[in-house]
Order: structure tokens, then sequence, then C-alpha cells
């Protein structure tokens, strides 16, 4: 009898068919599920940087799963790193993992929000994952905050969401503390609509209810930064999987450095188009995917009141073929 998998929920190597395995190539390790949301889709990149500029100590802001934590730390051990995990509101299987993984002492959580974390603690990491509040002014003074606290010293800041729907669109986890922020409400949000939509991808969490314009959107924020920054900025980014943005200040680093973390950039630009031929491919079918779960609910509810009507109309004609005898 075959293997049954859930494929539903996650999925690794491991589950693919000796074929498949070879026809789908996946990175050792990597969890993947329906919706690849995580920044652990992009391990592939991160461990060609981490060959070239090997990582000392590693900033995750924004856990959630820990399911980029579980690629940063395989990262860290290779590398004999430690790994700094900054999350206001771990999700329970974040929580879970960390319990099975914090006793090796090479991790620390700091449940936080990345602002008051960085302002103190910056200065020494040399890697940055940025995957927290998804929103203009807090990614533009979590970049502002690591610049101010590194300098010169090398570093190289990975920022997830650069790329469709939060790229030019706020996202909100912590309304309250967003100064600057954009009307905003949770709800539906399509490639083809600027506006918060009837139908498109299920946000739960708050999104600024138009799309552009000034300060609004994670990527805004990165151009921002680095149009009022003086380094010398390079800034590259992926989009697939919601968009990896690469950023770092070649003042940092010497020339040998530079051209090979170059190296890697240049070669993710000339499948630019590849990728975006995948993304919105994979948006469509979020959509498609959203839409059937609607259609369903609809159709349920329809035939829960179709079920009334038959049964209030047979009660009626009971009752009139009672009264007729
Ligand atoms: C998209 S998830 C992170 C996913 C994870 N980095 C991955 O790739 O698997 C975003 C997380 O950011 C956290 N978050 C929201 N605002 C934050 C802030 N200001 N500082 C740090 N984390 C924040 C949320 O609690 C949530 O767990």
């Amino acid at each position: 009898m075959a293997k049954k998998v859930d494929w539903s929920t996650i999925v690794t190597s491991d589950d693919l068919t000796a074929d498949a395995k070879l026809l789908l190539p996946l990175p050792d390790g990597l969890g993947l599920r329906l919706n690849a949301y995580s920044m652990a889709c992009y391990q592939p990149i991160f461990n060609e940087l981490a060959a070239v500029f090997p990582p000392k100590a590693i900033c995750e802001i924004g856990v959630s799963k820990a399911e980029l934590s579980a690629i940063l730390l395989d990262l860290a051990e290779k590398n004999n790193a430690d790994l700094a995990l900054v999350d206001p509101a771990l999700a329970p299987e974040g929580r879970d993992w960390l319990e099975k993984h914090q006793s090796e002492g090479r991790i620390k959580l700091f449940e936080s929000e990345s602002i008051s974390f960085l302002a103190k603690d910056a200065e020494r990491f040399d890697y940055f994952f940025i995957d927290g509040d998804h929103n203009y002014q807090t990614v533009r003074d979590e970049l502002r905050l690591i610049d101010a606290a590194k300098g010169k010293s090398p570093y190289i800041v990975l920022l997830h969401d650069v790329g469709w729907p939060c790229a030019r669109r706020d996202m909100y986890y912590n309304k309250a503390r967003i100064e600057e922020r954009h009307p905003a409400q949770p709800g539906y949000l399509s490639p083809f609509e600027q506006e918060v939509c009837e139908f498109g991808i299920d946000y739960k969490i708050p999104v600024a209810i138009q799309e552009g314009g000034a300060r609004n959107g994670v990527l805004t924020a990165v151009e921002d930064f680095i149009m009022q920054s003086d380094g010398a900025w390079r800034y590259y980014d992926v989009p697939l999987f919601f968009g990896l943005g690469l950023l770092w200040n070649t003042e940092c680093f010497d020339e040998d450095k530079n051209q090979a973390i170059l190296a890697i950039a240049e070669s993710l630009m000339r499948w630019r188009t590849l990728f975006g031929t995948s993304e919105l491919n994979r948006l469509m079918l979020l959509m498609r995917l959203q839409q059937s779960g609607l259609t369903w609910q609809s159709q349920q509810r329809e035939i829960a009141r179709l079920g009334e009507v038959i049964r209030v109309l047979r009660k009626k004609l009971s009752d009139q073929t009672a009264a007729s005898f």
C-alpha cells in the first residue's frame, strides 16, 4: 500500500517519490507549505551568501512558526554563529520548536518589538533578516537603527515582503505603535486591484486600503532609507515568494567581498522575469483557492437555506393534507 502524504500541510523532499525528488530539487531540510510564505524558501541564496561572508551572529526579526529559524540555526551551527530571534508574539509552533532547540545555547529569544531591540542590541550582528511588521515606518526605522549601530562594520540585510503585496502597501501587526499609518483594514488583496477588494488573497491583519503613494510599503521604506542615507548601498531583489531584498553597504566590505556578494546578486537578476512569472502564477492559484473556499461557503449557506424552505413547505403541505381530511 502506497504511503499517504498529507500534502495540504507541510512537506519535505523526503515525501516525494524517487523520480519527483530528482525532478523537483529542494534544498536540504526545507519544509514546504502549500502557501510558501516563509523566508526559509530562499535558503539556497542564504547558503551562497554565507559561503562568501560567513555569519558570526544572526538576527531574525519576526519569527512566527520558526520556519526560517530552523534554516538559520543550521547556518549558525555550520559557522559556529549565534542566533537571536526577535518577536513579541511568537506562534505556538515557534515556541514548540524553540523548546526543542534552545537548550543547545546557540539561540536566544527576545520577546520584544524590533525597534526597542535594535536600539540597544544591533551592533553585535552581521546578518539581519527583517520580517516583522511589514510597514514603511517600521522597516525604515529598523534600517536606520542597524545602520547607526553598525557604522562601517561588515553586515548584510535580507528583507522579506519587498514584492507584491507589501512592497507598496503597509500592513500593521500593531497599528497603535505606528504614527505614520495609512487608513487600513483587514481584507482581500489582488494584484489586479489597487484597493482592498472583494476577491483576492485574504489578509486578516489590517492592510493599507490604497496601494502606492508616499510612505507606503516595505520597498518604499528601503528606497527612502537608501536615498536619505549617505552609505554606498547596493540593493537587489528576488520577485518570488513575496519578494526578497538583499541590501549591503559597500563601504563595509573590501573589494573582494563586494565583488563576491555582487556576483550572487547579479546572478539572481538574470532570472527576474522567470521568478515574476512563477510568482504571479502562484498568486493567481492562491486567489483561485480562496475563491473556491468562498464559493463553497456560500453554496453551503444556500443549501442550508433551501433545506429550510423545503422543511417549511413540507410542513405546510402536510398541514393542508391533514386539514383536507
Ligand atoms: C511573516 S511572520 C515571520 C515569518 C518568519 N520570518 C519566516 O520566514 O518563517 C511575521 C512575524 O513578525 C512578528 N512581528 C510583528 N511585528 C513585529 C515587530 N515590530 N518586531 C518583531 N516582530 C514582529 C509577528 O508576531 C509575526 O510572528
